[in-house]
């Protein structure tokens, strides 16, 4: 009879494993990371720093450090090796910076027809024939990868060249979320691709650099970042379009101003920044008594300050930016906290004009060649890369269209748990090899001597 009833309680535990190892996994790996990382950081909003003054502490001149002196940089250049000392977002305010910001300017100033252009192209080329059960950001890397090529090099990719560039954004991606181990070889395979290629680049490449740092900077900048941020972005707002029906046949009959809402509210409700940490270079006041002390680590949360201030936050609602109708949010309307591209004080993001053009343009592609249904969860850091069902737009629904959708939920909630094991042993190595290599405190140390992987 004990042995019936402890069977019947093996059995219920490991049933019930959705349903509450993910989360406690979740929670192991955080207290994991502030072990190994140390608990440096202010959290803004935090309670030195309420949610009122979280852009003007942002945008304060002193708030500009960007690597140096932060602990959590060697995760990040360990995380973007090769080349992370070349990569603009964690390069010091200087020469080196402002001519690495200068090229990806040019790369990017594309009129918007051009862009618009670009991104129908690159969608019919990458996605005529996909359809069935998809993983969305696996979909879209191909897309990105080509449009990214494009911009770099102003023709089409070669097939070898898309191979190498998802390679190396997979790669990045799976380390950066715990799911996999960094492959270094896939990545240098791209950084010599690369070098061999600089002459064909159609826009100035930073003065200044070597060969091999200016293949490292359009690595960083256009085959990683680039890449890695729309393929994230498209699987979000893909993600929405499948779980919101509504919004999905709205999409398809309204202009372009509603996708560009939909869009809006899909980057506040799963921005793709968690966290954006500066490093203060000077003292920052806030009130009489109390200031910010120079070489303090301000850890930005971007979730918080999105859900700060709106009515009913979680609610996935693009007529909050649908200025034209009355909505609670619009009293706010110009102090909107809404940040998906950072502040323009502070390094913001070189792609805010370029990035929404373009996925609007594929949702709108997108969505004329399929519908999309999606039972599995959304998350912010989307860790399952999107679940969804494609049927091509128009044709009859198939009799296992529902018995798919039950199985992305079934499969879904399984895959999270053997995952978040995964993510758990993974991540927190990967964390210790960071913290053991200290690829940014040695470049620091060693006057910028260039950092081996
Ligand atoms: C929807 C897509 C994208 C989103 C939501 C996004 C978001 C952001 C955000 C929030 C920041 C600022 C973070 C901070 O304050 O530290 C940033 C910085 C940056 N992003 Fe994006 N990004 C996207 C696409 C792209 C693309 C297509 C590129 C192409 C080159 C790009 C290149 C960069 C670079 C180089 C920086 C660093 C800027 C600097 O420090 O000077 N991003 N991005």
């Amino acid at each position: 009879m004990l042995t019936l009833v402890a069977g019947a309680l093996a059995v219920i535990a490991v049933l019930s494993l959705p349903w509450w190892l993910p989360g406690r996994v979740v929670a192991l790996r955080v207290r994991v990371f502030n072990r190994v990382n140390g608990d440096e950081g202010i959290p803004v909003p935090g309670d030195l720093v309420g949610v009122e003054r979280f852009r003007e502490v942002y945008s304060h001149p002193a708030a500009g450090g960007r690597s140096k002196g932060a602990a959590l940089s060697d995760l990040f250049w360990y995380w973007l090796a090769p080349g992370p000392e070349l990569h603009q977002e964690h390069l010091e305010a200087g020469e080196r910076y402002d001519a690495v910001a200068r090229a990806t300017r040019g790369i990017l100033s594309l009129p918007r027809t051009e862009a618009e252009e670009l991104t129908r192209r690159c969608v019919a080329r990458t996605l005529r024939d996909a359809r069935g059960l998809v993983r969305l950001r696996d979909l879209m890397m191909p897309l990105w990868a080509e449009f990214s090529y494009e911009l770099v090099f102003g023709r089409r990719c070669p097939w070898a060249a898309r191979d190498l560039i998802i390679g190396n954004a997979n790669d990045v991606v799976t380390a950066l979320k715990g799911c996999g181990l960094r492959h270094m070889d896939r990545r240098d395979r791209l950084t010599a691709y690369l070098m061999d290629q600089l002459p064909r680049v159609r826009r100035p490449l930073p003065e200044g650099l070597s060969a091999r740092e200016q293949a490292l900077y359009l690595q960083g900048a256009f085959f990683n970042t680039a890449v890695v941020q729309l393929s994230e972005a498209m699987a979000h707002l893909l993600m929405v379009l499948a779980q919101h029906p509504d919004v999905q046949a709205r999409a398809l009959t309204s202009g372009p101003r509603y996708l560009d809402q939909v869009i809006s509210e899909t980057l506040r409700l799963y921005p793709l920044f968690g966290v954006a940490h500066r490093v203060t270079t000077g003292d920052i006041p806030l009130d009489e008594q109390t200031a910010i002390p120079a070489g303090s680590v301000l850890c930005f949360n971007y979730p918080e300050f999105h859900r700060a201030g709106f009515t009913d936050p979680g609610r996935f609602d693009p007529g909050r930016f649908d200025h034209e109708r009355s909505h609670p949010d619009h009293a706010s309307a110009r102090e909107l906290n809404h940040i998906p591209f950072g502040v323009a004080a502070n390094r913001p993001c070189p792609a805010w004009r370029l990035a929404p053009i373009a996925m609007r343009v594929a949702a709108e592609e997108i969505l004329r060649l399929y519908a999309l249904d999606s039972t599995a969860a959304h998350t912010r850091s989307l860790p399952n890369r999107g679940p969804c069902l494609l049927t091509p737009r128009y044709a009859p629904r198939s009799a296992t269209h529902r018995a798919l959708l039950l199985f992305v939920r079934f499969r879904d909630r399984w895959e999270d748990v053997w995952r978040s094991l995964v993510q758990l042993v993974l991540g927190s190595y990967m964390v210790w090899d960071a913290r053991r290599q200290r690829l940014c405190e040695r470049y620091f140390a060693e006057d910028g001597q260039p950092v081996s992987h």
